[in-house]
């Protein structure tokens, strides 16, 4: 069966490493991205519907889907505030989720984070559990949360900070094992090969991959 999966943050690192690799794996006939910005790039494909973290459902109003994955999000320093920070990474996750299963999606992904929990003591964390439980009870035959540490790839913007935990995370990647295996740092590209994966895999109601599971789950074709 064609299958159509629509995708949030594909503007973003990871978004954009998944969005292209559905356009060119042969399971999918249509791929369509929502988001407050243009992507850049085309692909017959591709179809980008503008919308903003509130008008989700409205954006996939007429698009049958039958997957999806979500891959917004956003920093304190960036959002300005703590306030901001959750109506991206919880308020925009929750809007999508709901949208997407009204249109129809079976199969979501959701990229979380490491450490990620509803009782943690980091705002962060905490925000990211919350969004991962609030997903779970959206009620997608099959939800994939991925829980990455941190994220090599190439950004546009300079993250300073990230830049300088990334080349410590490169060099020291291969000491981390057992214990501290999710903890290791990650190519975004890597994670957006699991998304694809985690969506043409069987599933269950909430399986969880951190960096064992994610480079084990990854579509490579
Ligand atoms: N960075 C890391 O090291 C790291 C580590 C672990 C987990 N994660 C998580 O992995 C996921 C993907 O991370 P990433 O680094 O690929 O993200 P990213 O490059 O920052 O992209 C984030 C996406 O979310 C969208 N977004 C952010 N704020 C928005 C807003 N106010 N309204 C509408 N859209 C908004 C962005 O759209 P625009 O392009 O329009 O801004 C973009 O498409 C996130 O959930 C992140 O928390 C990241």
């Amino acid at each position: 069966m064609a299958r159509t999966v629509v995708v949030a943050g594909a503007t973003g690192l990871v978004g954009g490493h998944v969005a292209r690799r559905l356009c060119a794996h042969a399971a999918w006939s249509r791929v369509v991205v929502v988001g407050r910005r243009p992507l850049g790039w085309s692909h017959p494909k591709l179809v980008e519907r503008a919308a903003e973290l509130t008008s989700f459902s409205a954006a996939l109003a007429d698009l049958p889907v039958t997957d999806a994955v979500c891959a917004l999000g956003t920093t304190h320093k960036k959002a300005g505030s703590k306030e901001a920070f959750r109506a991206v990474d919880l308020d925009g996750v929750i809007t999508f989720a709901r949208a997407a299963r009204a249109a129809g999606a079976e199969r979501f992904v959701l990229v979380s984070a490491v450490g990620a929990s509803a009782s943690s003591p980091s705002h962060y964390s905490k925000v990211k559990g919350l969004a991962e439980d609030a997903v779970a009870s959206v009620g997608f035959a099959e939800l994939t949360v991925l829980r990455p540490s941190v994220l090599f790839g190439e950004r546009s913007e300079a993250r300073p900070l990230e830049a300088a935990a990334i080349r410590v995370g490169r060099w020291t990647g291969g000491l981390m094992v057992g214990p501290l295996a999710p903890y290791r740092g990650i190519e975004a590209e890597d994670v957006a090969a699991a998304a694809v994966g985690a969506l043409l895999r069987p599933g269950s109601a909430r399986r969880v991959w951190t960096y064992t599971e994610l480079m084990a789950g990854r579509e490579v074709a």
